[in-house]
């Protein structure tokens, strides 16, 4: 998992999907409160660790990323794994050796998938290892959770779980009883978060979904051990079971051409991650997700145009 290697130190950073998301509430700090249900997918970015020797860094005061890989992006000093790195040093004594990060990027960027959010996860726990710094799982949560609302998940060891608040109070849930194919399509328009949230807290109204009944049913499902079946059957009430769609839409109106589209083509509900515009189908076996991915990929779609469309698992417990 973490390899010393003539490269420095690296490890893997997962995406997440949301399967459920109620916005329960605002907070007194602004944030929105939520009840979410997410899970860690089989897509992965990588990251890499050096420690740089003071005539190595050209500027003395920060660390250093570069991003490669096919979705590569150009980083800028507000990098979530530079922020990351920065929330750590702050911990530790005076002194601490810059660091040199490097990112394979393979989650696509401000996509509902967490990749960012992940990276800085990785982060804290590769510049931990790189300073000898003894950080324990408390205080590893505490940073993440000042580095951004969804660091926590990614911090945690957990694979699904029912995330509430802004995303730092967790609940493990365990894994479904076999592993599910997902196919995630994103499209080449991008959305922020904070745009989204944005979008929501203008319309004063309070969301009228079952989005919470929802979550609290998956939860229960999963939690019991469910069989992949059993959340595939599930997929049409999670479907409409994220407080964030219309908000997306009020962002990204496209969005909901490319989900008639989807649906149309595949005859499977597409549930949208996070605040989107990633949207994804549910698939009982990896195998039925792949066929359904060939099938977008030969697709002569316009709204398919510039969009990444991938194959993922949502791994069982080993
Ligand atoms: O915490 P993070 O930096 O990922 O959040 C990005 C933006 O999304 C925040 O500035 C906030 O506007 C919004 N947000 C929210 N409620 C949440 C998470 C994020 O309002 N639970």
């Amino acid at each position: 998992m973490m390899p010393r290697g003539r490269s420095g130190l690296s490890t893997v950073a997962p995406a997440k999907v949301n399967l459920t998301l109620a916005v329960v509430g605002r907070r007194d700090d602004g944030y929105h409160a939520l009840e979410s249900v997410f899970a860690r997918i089989g897509l992965y970015d990588e990251l890499t660790v050096e420690r740089l020797a003071p005539w190595e860094s050209p500027d003395l005061d920060r660390d250093e990323l570069t991003v490669d890989g096919p979705c590569a992006y150009q980083p800028t000093r507000d990098d979530l794994v530079l922020r990351a790195a920065a929330a750590l040093r702050r911990q530790g004594s005076p002194g601490l050796p810059r660091l040199r990060f490097t990112l394979t990027k393979r989650i696509p960027a401000a996509a509902g998938l967490g990749g960012g959010s992940s990276d800085a996860a990785a982060a804290l726990l590769l510049a931990a290892l790189a300073w000898d710094l003894e950080v324990d799982q408390t205080g590893l949560l505490a940073l993440a959770e000042r580095v951004g609302s969804d660091v926590p998940f990614f911090a945690s060891a957990l694979r699904v779980a029912l995330v509430r608040g802004r995303g730092e109070s967790l609940a493990s849930l365990g894994s479904p009883a076999a592993p599910l194919g997902l196919v995630t399509v994103t499209p080449a328009d991008r959305l922020s978060t904070e745009d989204v949230f944005a979008a929501l807290a203008m319309r004063r109204e309070r969301p009228v979904s079952d989005a919470r009944a929802v979550t609290a049913r998956l939860a229960d499902l999963i939690a019991t051990g469910a069989d992949p079946a059993a959340i595939v059957a599930l997929a049409p009430l999670l479907r409409d079971a994220n407080d964030l769609w219309p908000a997306a839409l009020r962002v990204l109106p496209g969005l909901a051409g490319l989900r008639f589209d989807l649906e149309q083509t595949l005859a499977r509900p597409f549930l949208m991650s996070g605040s989107g515009p990633t949207l994804f189908a549910i698939y009982a076996s990896i195998a039925e997700a792949a066929a359904a991915v060939a099938i977008l990929r030969g697709s002569p779609m316009a709204s398919l145009e510039g969009a990444v469309i991938h194959g993922a698992e949502l791994p069982a417990a080993r």
